[in-house]
């Protein structure tokens, strides 16, 4: 299968994937990198991999059908089978949802239905969760909504501090997005 990778940030997610394929653990094939942020760390990344990236700057779109419709044309280009969110900091609208129904998944670093949209690391660490963790999900047109795919939980103690929560949750992140993709998409 062929996957695109859909991020806005510092794609640390994205170069797991990009190990995970190097390393042979993950069979896909990343034919795009989707980034609605120019200038973001991510592109670089990608860059680096040799991976074909699609920038675009929202603002410059009247709608989001319209930069919506640009991707899928970049998508149909590429041949891209599954869109795979990591960090990608924008609502999925209906038409990327029509045109990809069930073939979105995000990564979420809270046990769903618990932390849904921005922070959820912060929003858990403030509440005084003693268990956390991070959810694999497909996309539906909510924020952190769609159908539970997987998820992984931590522990946390009383001397962690918000700094060791991010690093705990990213490190699981890391290990477990590629191996559930494997699981889904891998042959
Ligand atoms: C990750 O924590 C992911 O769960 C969330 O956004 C963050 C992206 O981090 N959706 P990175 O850009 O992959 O480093």
């Amino acid at each position: 299968k062929k996957i695109a990778i859909f991020a806005s940030g510092t794609g640390s997610n994205f170069q797991a994937i990009i190990d995970a394929v190097k390393v042979g653990t993950l069979n896909t094939e990343i034919a795009l990198l989707v980034c609605d942020k120019p200038g973001a760390a991510v592109i670089e990344k990608a860059e680096l991999a040799s991976i074909r990236t699609f920038v675009f700057n929202p603002k410059q779109y009247a709608s989001k059908a319209d930069f919506e419709q640009q991707i899928i044309e970049q998508l149909q280009q590429h041949h891209v089978d599954y869109i795979i969110l990591a960090g990608y900091m924008r609502l999925i609208g209906s038409t990327l949802l029509e045109a990809f129904a069930n073939r979105i998944i995000n990564i979420h670093p809270s046990l769903l239905p618990a932390f849904p949209g921005k922070d959820a690391i912060g929003q858990a660490f403030r509440a005084g969760v003693k268990i956390t963790g991070i959810t694999i999900h497909y996309v539906d047109e909510g924020m952190d909504t769609g159908p539970i795919i997987a998820q992984r939980a931590i522990e946390l103690t009383e001397e962690d501090l918000l700094e060791d929560v991010e690093r705990k949750i990213h490190e699981i992140e890391h290990v477990f997005y590629p191996e559930t993709l494997q699981k889904l998409l891998g042959k």
